[in-house]
């Protein structure tokens, strides 16, 4: 590293370097501009940054890496900046590097890289900047009966660089999987500004450590995906989406268990509540089409080659004697009209204030008796506080979304998340751990657990330029 010059100078002599090698265009420095970088998307994390680097290809990551490092600046990469746990934008004082200068963003949207897919393989190659609607109707015009096995709302913004540095999970994890799942090979700048391109996708290769599946969540600490490798799956013609009211959370554990071993086609089972039902329609302005209240729903979606699904489906419910508190549809449309009472959870509830967003995973055992254990454990701490519960339940992962405390009261994260790891669960499902949940890391991380965890940051960041202040404590 240089000597570390003073700040001001330092700044201007990192972006004279990154504007010769990417363009002035790609080099913001304009405070308001640079702003609309620096918060996240739910209001609740913001900080500073020296300048935004927007490089537009593998190369020009390599040089704003190697300007970033010799200046002793460090780096936050960032995508379509939809996380939800604080890790694509800098901290509010200056950390990591230096520990004086603030970061500079790399944003790595214009890595817009889309190779034709590859038919025999299943597999399609696609730069860090392409979002996962541009990979869905990519994969979908090739006209070869493929589709990308992750989905999540945030779709029309989410990066395939994101999604991968977060191992983002999504409504079809029962299915596919999540990320890590799907990746069959990346291409990384590491933190010395070598390039790591590993974009084969072959099925089997035991070459040494599995390095494609550690930065596969690694949220921007280790590496920076510049492109990803990722496998298909077959697109199925058929779907039926359902929507079905249920007494409590233990019956809609007992129908996902039905609906495992009785549908083939299982492709969703989200879980939700009357609060987040209500702030839905409020917000949204839909109109529900089952008549309320009900203890709890689930929205299912099943798919296959015919519609046979649809009969799998309809015979499981009504052996539940659940037809008649079900609203079905099979057209896009009313299947969308369906999907918009889930996914738009996430936007209702921030339209209320900056919710204390807690993503966790438990045993599906566990799940009939957390709902009603963590109303009461936030109750006990806060008596402002709403919760509103959605998630994934067939994976066993709540979103718990807490509205009313300030955004930087702990006290509520700190009941829920201990009330998770004392049932077994985890602290974070599919969001990461980014800064919203560091001080919580011990909770389900032994000691050797982290220090295995520092000690491959420490072998690949030996500096602590990527994303510093994310994922693992201070020292
Ligand atoms: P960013 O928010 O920009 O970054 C996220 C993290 O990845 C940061 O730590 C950042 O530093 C790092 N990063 C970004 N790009 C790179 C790169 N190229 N190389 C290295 N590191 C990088 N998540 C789910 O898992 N499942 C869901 O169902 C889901 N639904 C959502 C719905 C809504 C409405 C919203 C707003 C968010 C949702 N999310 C969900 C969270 C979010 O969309 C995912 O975490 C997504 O993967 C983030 O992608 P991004 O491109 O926006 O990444
Ligand atoms: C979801 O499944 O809705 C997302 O992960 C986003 C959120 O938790 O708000
Ligand atoms: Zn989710």
């Amino acid at each position: 590293m240089l000597p570390v010059a003073a700040d001001g100078q330092k700044v201007a002599r990192v972006t004279e370097t990154l504007v010769r090698a990417l363009g002035r265009g790609h080099v913001l420095i304009d405070p308001d501009v640079v702003a609309s970088y620096t918060a996240d998307w739910t209001g609740r994390w913001q900080g500073q940054a020296a300048l935004v680097a927007r490089p537009g290809s593998t190369a020009e990551v390599v040089s704003v890496v190697q300007a970033c490092r010799a200046a002793g600046m460090a780096l936050v990469p960032q995508g379509g900046n939809t996380g939800l746990v604080g890790g694509s934008v800098p901290a509010g004082r200056a950390e990591g590097g230096d520990g004086n200068t603030p970061p500079v963003i790399v944003s790595l949207v214009r890595l817009r890289r889309l190779d034709p897919v590859d038919r025999a393989a299943a597999q399609v190659t696609a730069g860090a900047g392409v979002t996962l609607s541009a990979l869905q109707h990519h994969v979908a015009a090739s006209g070869y009966g493929l589709t990308f096995g992750v989905d999540l709302a945030a779709r029309d913004s989410a990066t395939v660089g994101g999604m991968v540095a977060t191992n983002a999970g999504g409504i079809h994890f029962i299915r596919y999987g999540g990320m890590r799942q799907q990746v069959a090979g990346l291409e990384l700048v590491l933190a010395d500004g070598q390039v790591v391109e590993r974009l084969q996708g072959l099925a089997k290769d035991n070459t040494g450590y599995d390095l494609l599946g550690l930065i596969t969540g690694s949220e921007g600490t280790l590496a920076i995906v510049t492109a990803a490798r990722l496998r298909l799956v077959p697109s199925q013609p058929f779907r039926v989406t359902a929507l079905i009211g249920l007494s409590d959370t233990a019956a809609a554990v007992e129908l996902m268990a039905a609906l495992r071993r009785e549908v083939a086609g299982l492709e969703a089972a989200e879980l939700f509540y009357q609060e987040g039902l209500d702030l839905v329609c409020q917000y949204g302005g839909l109109v529900s089409p089952l008549a309320g209240p009900r203890g709890a729903y689930l929205l299912v979606e099943c798919a296959g080659g015919d519609d046979g699904v649809t009969d799998q489906l309809a015979q499981c419910l009504a052996a539940a004697g659940l037809e008649d508190d079900t609203a079905v549809a099979t057209e896009a449309a009313g299947r969308q009209g369906l999907w918009a009472f889930r996914e738009r959870h996430t936007e209702a509830v921030n339209s209320v204030g900056v919710p204390h967003k807690l993503d966790i995973s438990l045993p599906l055992g566990a799940l009939a008796a957390f709902v009603p254990a963590v109303h009461d454990a936030v109750a006990a701490v806060s008596s402002e506080a709403k919760v509103v519960l959605w998630g994934h339940a067939g994976d066993g992962n709540i979103h718990v979304n807490v509205m009313g405390p300030a955004p930087d009261d702990n006290a509520v994260d700190d009941a829920v998340l201990q009330l998770v790891a004392a049932m077994q669960g985890s602290i974070s499902a599919e969001h990461g751990i980014g800064r919203a949940k560091i001080r919580w890391l011990h909770l389900t991380r032994s000691p050797a657990d982290i220090g295995a965890m520092r000690a491959i940051k420490d072998a690949l960041d030996p500096s602590g330029v990527f994303n510093p202040g994310v994922m693992l404590p201070p020292i």
